[in-house]
């Protein structure tokens, strides 16, 4: 049944862009823009596509745009669906299974994140090398379709060591100070307590945030090979002696606007050039 809507979604796809997407990029909060700068824009509202999911979250397009960036044929979910907005993981990473069936091999996926790591400081980009799924959920729970992929995926390389070294490279050309660490994935929509925090820190977390971790599932039993960056946005519960707003995290990624479009641009300038 999800095959039929993947091929019905990527029909409809393909019969609207010109160029077959070589690399997929999922845009997070506040982090958008970048699918702006995309050249020969074709987007396409998520509640157009047959099969996808319609999207809920105010500061999200909720389009897709295929076009060039660096030269590199892309294809960018401008917002995303979270688990904590009600959608099923199905319906989180139906994105990703089309992404798959449209050609894509390499998976650049964002997000904002809260801090864990007390080196970490607001307005910092971080270089995922790895995750802990602290959710007890999964998006390949349920049937396996062995045409989609194998049953127990290995996850030992979630985020792909080649991409990671690339987005060193680039953030040393860029004279940028990356770093990096273990992303942690909880449902929200509440944020942490401290004592979680804590927790969290405990069991070799960096950053956590409400999203990417069933996109990468996905992607690596789809055999796609991902790079994780995360825009810490603000610093988790009892770090600072302060309270969390969603706004602190659209201004942070608004601060950290043309560092983050002008490292992802690298990044993809040198997996265009190969
Ligand atoms: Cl502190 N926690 C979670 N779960 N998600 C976040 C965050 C914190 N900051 C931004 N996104």
């Amino acid at each position: 049944m999800q095959i039929n809507q993947i091929n019905e979604a990527t029909s409809f796809i393909k019969d609207k862009i010109s160029d077959l997407p070589k690399v997929g990029l999922i845009l997070g909060s506040g982090l958008g823009m970048l699918a702006d700068e995309i050249e020969n824009p074709v987007k396409i509202k998520y509640d157009e596509i047959p099969g996808f999911p319609t999207s809920t979250v105010e500061g999200h397009a909720g389009q897709l745009v295929s076009g060039q960036l660096k030269g590199l044929p892309v294809l960018a979910m401008q917002g995303r669906f979270h688990f904590y907005e009600g959608y099923g993981l199905d319906a989180v990473t139906f994105p990703v299974r089309v992404m798959k069936a449209l050609g894509v091999e390499k998976l650049v996926v964002t997000n904002a994140a809260g801090g864990v790591n007390p080196n970490l400081v607001p307005g910092d980009l971080m270089l995922i090398t790895d995750h802990i799924n602290n959710t007890s959920q999964n998006p390949l729970m349920g049937p396996n379709d062995s045409d989609l992929g194998v049953r127990f995926p290995d996850m030992s390389t979630a985020y792909d060591r080649d991409l990671q070294n690339v987005a060193r490279s680039a953030a040393s050309e860029l004279d940028m100070n990356l770093k990096e660490g273990v992303y942690v994935w909880n449902t929200g929509p509440s944020y942490e307590t401290p004592a979680e925090i804590k927790m969290l820190q405990t069991v070799g977390g960096d950053a956590v945030g409400m999203s990417t971790v069933p996109e990468v599932i996905v992607a690596r039993h789809a055999g796609i090979d991902c790079l994780g960056i995360s825009c810490i946005s603000n610093m988790a519960a009892g770090i600072l002696d302060q309270p969390l707003s969603h706004d602190e995290v659209i201004e942070t990624t608004e601060n950290v606007r043309q560092t983050f479009l002008d490292f992802v641009k690298e990044v993809l300038l040198r997996i265009s050039n190969g």
